[in-house]
């Protein structure tokens, strides 16, 4: 078994939408094995995101996920993170396959409703980022 890390983001959040994103996890197989509500401070959301740090979208995306509460989650079945990935759709809801979580709940490239690690490495590191045992 994979984990993986999940975050609802605050444009789903805002939209009451926790409980019904986590029933298509659930309904895709994935149990839910921690899961915690934190609201980020920028300087955290700028640590999280420190792989983007060179990108121009960096400093609105921080601002973006400190911004509200998120609902972190950490999420386990066989083949995790890429399952999770494929469950998610495409990072531009626009661009995303029908029944992905993006195309069903996502407004933006920015505010697209969840993030999920996109590697063990980067799971890894991510999951220690929020729960360090
Ligand atoms: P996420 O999977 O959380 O990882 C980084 C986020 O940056 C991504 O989702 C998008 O919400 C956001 N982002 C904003 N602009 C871009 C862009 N041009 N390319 C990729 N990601 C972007």
């Amino acid at each position: 078994m994979e984990e993986t890390l999940s975050i609802i983001k605050p444009d789903a959040m805002e939209r009451n939408l926790e409980d019904e994103i986590k029933k298509v996890f659930i309904k895709n197989n994935f149990q839910i094995v921690k899961e915690k509500k934190v609201k980020l401070e920028k300087k955290d959301a700028e640590q999280f995101y420190k792989v983007h740090e060179t990108k121009p979208f960096y400093n609105d995306l921080c601002n973006y996920l400190s911004s509200g509460p998120v609902l972190v989650m950490v999420l386990k079945k066989d083949n995790a993170i890429a399952d999770n990935r494929k469950l998610m759709g495409s990072t531009n809801p626009k661009e995303a396959e029908a029944g992905t979580i993006r195309k069903e709940y996502g407004i933006s490239i920015d505010k697209n409703s969840v993030h999920g690690s996109d590697s063990i490495e980067n799971a890894q590191k991510e999951i220690n980022f929020f729960f360090k045992d």
